[in-house]
């Protein structure tokens, strides 16, 4: 394995102030994979100074859209060259399964040439005129870039991450410091280099490596950070809107939830089957929208509850580089014992565990869970309100539209929701009554790089994706114009 020793910033490769590193850990085999540089206070000054630097006196923010443009499709390209190495490295990082792994570089490498096309298109639509009603002035409305951002991102979807946070950011003009989490370090510096090599200027993206209360803190704390661009946990988002309070940064977050899925008795249940799984056991469930409350209409819900059984057995388990293989292990020793606890509770709870929780026969090393169905789940319990992040899916039945929607919206959370029945209008209605950011008809998860995401409630604030993702990283600025030849005369009476 290379060298993951040393922090990306100003265009160049650097020891960290204090030369300390933190291991990173295969999930699959519990080895270490790389030693990884760990930054400090002091790395996350040098980091923030190069990229105010960068932003104040470089030639990053002041070029075209065009320009830009060209730089983010280079990094695309760049990331598409290496995809399956890239695609090996996460897994090895992360645990999840080979083709997963690949769909996210993938979608990575077309994050950064969507928001190509949206550098691009700024160029035109920069500066726009905003119609007064005063027609002695003139004015126009001009998008500007917010300046150095500060990203933090977590360890479900490494390089996804980075893409949805890097790109936008880029192509606004802004120059940024990124932050991967340490359980899954290694895809964020390959980026760094890749980014180079596309000529990114010096200084525009900085990558330092290094632990939460290391190196997130003092960055989300830092004067010279205009904006803070987070995804992770409720707790940590709420401590780095603390931080950002005091200097009043801009900030976006995107948080957990514990997403409902609503199944009416007139659906296919084995589409419904196909879709709770998907929702639920993709990336090992370790998934922010993951459809994770099930409410089933009674009709169907024992059918149902049996059909998800025989398919959740189904499941196959092990090394993510293994053909055929539909579950990798959890990310970590920490997040293995936070779903094996998660579960003790559901059962302590009342919950009724169908099938899942344990460690496959098959495999005695790793982070390994067979995939979890809690049924008759109750709705006050600890199961079903909090987000678990692993494959535990919670199943309840309810009676008729107004329940479903009522027990869909009972949560803190409002990341995503789902909805499935052949009655098109019951669907579209009940969409509209659903108080989450991102809601799916007859599916769960499918994400497009043109749609908003973010979520209500406390799932976040702001929406990433799309042109709203582009707006994260922008100003907009008035400029107002004195048109008329007549003296203003409010002081100074015309005499
Ligand atoms: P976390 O939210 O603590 O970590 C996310 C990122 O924040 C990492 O880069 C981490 O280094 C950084 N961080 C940690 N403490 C910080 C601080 N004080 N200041 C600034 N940055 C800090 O998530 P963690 O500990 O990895 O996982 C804990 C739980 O969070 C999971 O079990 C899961 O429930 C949830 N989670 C949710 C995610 C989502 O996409 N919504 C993603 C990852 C975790
Ligand atoms: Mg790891």
């Amino acid at each position: 394995m290379k060298s993951y020793d040393k922090l990306f910033i100003g265009g160049r490769w650097v020891a960290p102030a204090k030369n300390g590193c933190f291991e990173t850990i295969d999930p699959c085999s519990e080895e270490v994979i790389a030693q990884v540089a760990a930054a400090t206070a002091e790395d996350v000054d040098l980091a923030v100074a190069a990229a105010r630097h960068a932003f104040d006196e470089g030639p990053w923010p002041r070029m075209s859209g065009v320009q830009r443009g060209a730089v983010l499709r280079r990094i695309g390209k760049g990331i598409r060259a290496r995809l399956d190495e890239l695609a090996k490295l996460e897994v090895r990082d992360n645990g999840k399964p080979l083709p997963e792994a690949l769909w996210d570089l993938g979608d990575a490498a077309g994050c950064f040439e969507y928001y190509a096309g949206l550098a691009e298109r700024l160029d035109a639509h920069t500066e726009t005129p905003v119609a007064l009603s005063d027609d002695r002035f003139s004015s126009i409305a001009r998008k500007e870039p917010v300046g150095v951002a500060g990203a933090i991102i977590p360890w479900n979807f490494p390089m996804l991450m980075a893409a949805w946070k890097v790109a936008p950011a880029l192509a606004a003009g802004c120059t940024m410091v990124l932050k991967p989490s340490e359980l899954t370090p290694l895809t964020a510096l390959e980026l760094a280099d890749i980014a180079a090599a596309a000529e990114l200027p010096a200084g525009v993206l900085n990558v330092i490596t290094g632990l939460g209360p290391d190196a997130g803190a003092p960055l989300s704390e830092h004067p010279g950070i205009d904006k803070l661009a987070f995804t992770g946990s409720v707790p940590t988002g709420s401590r780095i809107m603390q931080a950002a309070a005091r200097d009043i940064k801009n900030v976006s977050l995107e948080l957990g939830g514990k997403s409902p899925f609503i199944v009416f008795d007139d659906s296919d249940i084995d589409a419904a089957v196909e879709w709770i799984m998907f929702g639920i056991f993709w990336n090992q469930g370790e998934v922010c929208s993951a459809t994770s409350r099930v409410l089933v209409q009674r009709g169907i819900y024992d059918r149902l509850v049996t059909r998800l059984e025989e398919e959740t057995r189904k499941i196959t388990i092990g090394n993510g580089l293994d053909e055929g293989v539909l579950l990798g292990p959890l990310v970590s020793r920490g997040q293995y014992d936070k779903v094996r606890a998660a579960v003790a509770r559901g059962r302590e709870e009342g919950a009724r565990l169908v099938t899942g929780g344990e460690r496959p026969a098959h495999l005695d090393r790793g982070y390994f869970m067979t995939p979890v169905v809690f049924a008759d789940v109750p709705e006050q319990s600890w199961i079903w309100q909090e987000e678990v992040f692993g494959p535990v899916v919670c199943i309840r039945p309810f009676e008729d539209e107004a329940e479903a929607v009522r027990s869909a919206n009972d949560s803190r959370f409002g990341l995503a929701a789902a909805v499935m029945s052949r009655d098109m209008a019951r669907c579209e209605r009940v969409a509209r009554r659903l108080r989450a950011g991102i809601v799916w008809i007859n599916c769960s998860q499918p994400t497009f790089t043109e749609a908003p995401w973010g979520g209500y409630k406390q799932s976040g604030i702001g929406r990433e994706l799309g042109e709203w993702g582009l707006n994260n990283y922008l100003e907009v600025k008035q400029i107002t114009r004195y048109e008329s030849d007549k003296p203003w005369a409010w002081y100074m009476k015309s005499r």
